[in-house]
C-alpha cells in the first residue's frame, strides 16, 4: 500500500513509500483511509524538528487526524462491522497508573507512543489496522467535516480541564480570549460559544479573511493583533475569565499570563519546539498570578472521552451554526500532492490529503 512518510529529524524528507498492507488479525479491525486532516505538528515533523519512528524502523509515517472506514473486523472485534465510520485517537499507552486508567493524555512515565508522531506510525496511508478501544464511531451524518474530530478533540480536554480547575470557587464565566484563530482557535471559540460565553479571538489574518468571516458568523469578536496587542487585553475588555493560547508562540503564551483577569484560567496549547528566550514581564505576572488567584495550565493530546464529547458538540454546533465545520476545510490535496498539503499557506485553515473516495 502507499503511504507517506519522512524520515524524522531530516527536514522535508517527506515522501511516498510502498509499506506491506496490515491485517485485520485478532482483535483488530483493518481501516481503509479516507482523509487526513494537516496540522503545525506534521508540519514540525515534516521540517525534522520533531518525530520519532516506531522501533526497528527508519521512516515514520506520518498523519494523526484521520477519518476512516472499516473494511474487515477481525476475529473478536466487537462493536464496530464494515462500513463503519471511524476517528481514532493519536496516543497509546505505557503501563503508569493514569494510563492504565484510561487517561493517557495525562501520561506519568512518558513511554507512550503517539500515532503519526513518536514511535508508532501514522494514519497517513492507504490502511491501517487498530484496537476497537482507540476507534471512536462516528454517526454517517458527520461524514463531511468528521476529520475534524481530533483537533476539537485537543479543545475538548482544554477546556474541560479549566472548567474542572474553577470548581475550587464560584465561578460565572462571561468572557474569554482565544489567542490564534488556526482551526484550534476556531474549535475552540464553538465550544466557548456553546457554553455561553463572549469570545475575542486576537490573530494575525485580516477581518475579511475566511477565518474572520467564520468567527464573525459565531458571534465571536475578531480583534487583529495589528491594532489590538495582546498586551493590553485587559485594558481593553476588562475582566478575562478564560484564555486559550493557541499560537503556539511562547512570547504570546507569556504576554497573555499577565491578561488573565481576577479568579481566571488561561490554557496553552500550543507547542514550540525552538529554544527561544523572551523578555517577559516577570514581577507583572508574578503578582497578578498570587493576587488574582490566577491559574495558568498547559494541555496536551486527548484521551477517548473528549473525542466522545466531540461527537456530541457537532452535532450542537452543526444545528445552531449550520455548515460551520464545513467552512474550516479550506482545501482538499489528492494524495499524489502531499508535498504542497504539507506547504502551509496563509489562506489556509485546514489542508486535508484526500487517500481514498468513500
Ligand atoms: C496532537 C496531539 C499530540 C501532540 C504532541 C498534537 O499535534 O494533536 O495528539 O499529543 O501533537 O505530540
Ligand atoms: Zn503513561
Amino acid at each position: 500500500m502507499r503511504a507517506i512518510a519522512v524520515t524524522p529529524k531530516k527536514a522535508g524528507s517527506a515522501q511516498q513509500v510502498e509499506l506491506p498492507k496490515p491485517e485485520a488479525a485478532r482483535g483488530l479491525a483493518l481501516m481503509r483511509v479516507l482523509e487526513v486532516g494537516i496540522d503545525g505538528t506534521d508540519t514540525e515533523i515534516n521540517n525534522g524538528e520533531y518525530g520519532e519512528a516506531p522501533p526497528g524502523s527508519y521512516v515514520l509515517v506520518i498523519g494523526h487526524e484521520a477519518l476512516s472506514v472499516v473494511e474487515t473486523v477481525g476475529e473478536g472485534v466487537q462493536g464496530f462491522a464494515p462500513g463503519d465510520l471511524v476517528v481514532s485517537t493519536v496516543r497509546r499507552p505505557d503501563d503508569c497508573p493514569n494510563c492504565r486508567a484510561g487517561e493517557s493524555d495525562m501520561c506519568l512515565f512518558g513511554n507512550y507512543t503517539e500515532r503519526g508522531i513518536k514511535g508508532a506510525h501514522g494514519y497517513m496511508g492507504e490502511y491501517y489496522s487498530e484496537k476497537p478501544e482507540f476507534m471512536v464511531k462516528i454517526p454517517a451524518a458527520l461524514r463531511r467535516f468528521a476529520v475534524l474530530l481530533e483537533p476539537l478533540s485537543i479543545v475538548e480536554k482544554a477546556t474541560f480541564q479549566a472548567w474542572k480547575m474553577q470548581e475550587r470557587m464560584l465561578w460565572q464565566p462571561k468572557r474569554a480570549v482565544v489567542l490564534g484563530a488556526g482551526p484550534i482557535g476556531i474549535l475552540c471559540t464553538i465550544l466557548l460559544r456553546l457554553r455561553g460565553l463572549e469570545v475575542h479571538v486576537y490573530a494575525k489574518s485580516a477581518p475579511d479573511s475566511q477565518q474572520g468571516r467564520i468567527l464573525a458568523d459565531l458571534d465571536a469578536v475578531y480583534e487583529s493583533v495589528d491594532d489590538h496587542p495582546v498586551m493590553r487585553i485587559k485594558d481593553e475588555l476588562g475582566q478575562v475569565d478564560f484564555i486559550l493560547e493557541a499560537t503556539g508562540n511562547s512570547t504570546v503564551a507569556f504576554q497573555a499570563m499577565a491578561q488573565v483577569g481576577t479568579n481566571g484560567v488561561i490554557c496553552l496549547t500550543g507547542v514550540s519546539a525552538g529554544n527561544r528566550n523572551v523578555e517577559i514581564p516577570a514581577d507583572v505576572i508574578n503578582l497578578q498570578m498570587v493576587l488574582g488567584n490566577r491559574v495558568a495550565f498547559g494541555s496536551v493530546n486527548a484521551n477517548r472521552r473528549y473525542f466522545e464529547a466531540g461527537v456530541q458538540h457537532f452535532q450542537q454546533a452543526e444545528q445552531r451554526w449550520p455548515g460551520i465545520f464545513d467552512r474550516l476545510i479550506t482545501r482538499r490535496v489528492p494524495f499524489a500532492d502531499f508535498k504542497s498539503a504539507l506547504d502551509r499557506r496563509p489562506q489556509d485553515i485546514k489542508t486535508l490529503l484526500t487517500i481514498a473516495a468513500g
